[in-house]
């Protein structure tokens, strides 16, 4: 399973990549106000930093002015994977930028026929939302699951990123379902290395290793 990291902070990203915990970066228009940067500035500097997938998102929410940003966002880099939004617009764009080759990323999905769609449209990779479905009372892993036994059933290529992780709980379950992708803000990255016996363990042993004869 590939690990993407959920910000737009590259601090944060260069401190995640060091430990060697990023297979690619998504971003999202939220992300990137919270960083200050204007956005094509900030997605070359993080495509410098990440050789695998970033995701930049698109602002505008028609087919034509979508095609524009999107080509503008995809010659910032060839890791550059533009991400549109699962609208109307949305997917025909996905559809233009399938046949230019420019790698997609399909945002906001909340249910399996909305990613059957984007499958069909050619994305490259698509986005289910599962924490925020779980925020209205869903089971967003649902979702995740409804869509890999469709991608599955008609061997759609479009990988599955499971995206508004919250928990290390939505992380095991991504992995036992077999989702392709998970993209994770760095608190749940951090979180899932922890165990407190390990912790305990660690600590018992330095101890004991001090009535180790030095020589
Ligand atoms: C994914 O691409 C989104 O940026 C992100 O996962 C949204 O997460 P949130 O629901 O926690 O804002």
């Amino acid at each position: 399973m590939k690990f993407f990291i959920d910000t737009a902070d590259t601090d944060v990203i260069r401190e995640a990549q060091s430990k060697g915990w990023v297979d690619g970066v998504t971003t999202n228009p939220s992300l990137v106000a919270q960083s200050g940067k204007p956005m094509e500035k900030l997605i070359a500097e993080i495509c410098e930093m990440v050789p695998g997938p970033v995701s930049a998102e698109v602002l505008s929410t028609s087919y034509e002015d979508m095609l524009v940003e999107g080509r503008k966002l995809a010659a910032i880099a060839s890791n550059v994977v533009v991400k549109v939004p699962l609208t109307e617009d949305g997917l025909r764009a996905v559809h233009s930028f399938t046949e230019e080759d420019i790698q997609t990323n399909v945002t906001l999905c909340f249910s399996p026929m909305q990613a059957l769609l984007a499958a069909k449209a050619g994305a490259t990779m698509i986005s289910p939302f599962v924490g925020r479905l779980d925020d209205i009372s869903h089971q967003g892993m649902e979702l995740v699951e409804q869509i890999c036994q469709i991608y599955d059933n008609y061997l759609f290529d479009t990988e599955v990123l499971v995206a508004s992780v919250r928990s290390p709980m939505h992380m095991l379950q991504a992995t036992q379902i077999g989702a392709d992708i998970a993209t994770l803000p760095y608190k749940v990255l951090k979180q899932l290395v922890r165990h407190p016996l390990t912790d305990l363990g660690l600590e018992q042993f330095l101890k004991d290793a001090q009535s180790i004869p030095k020589a």
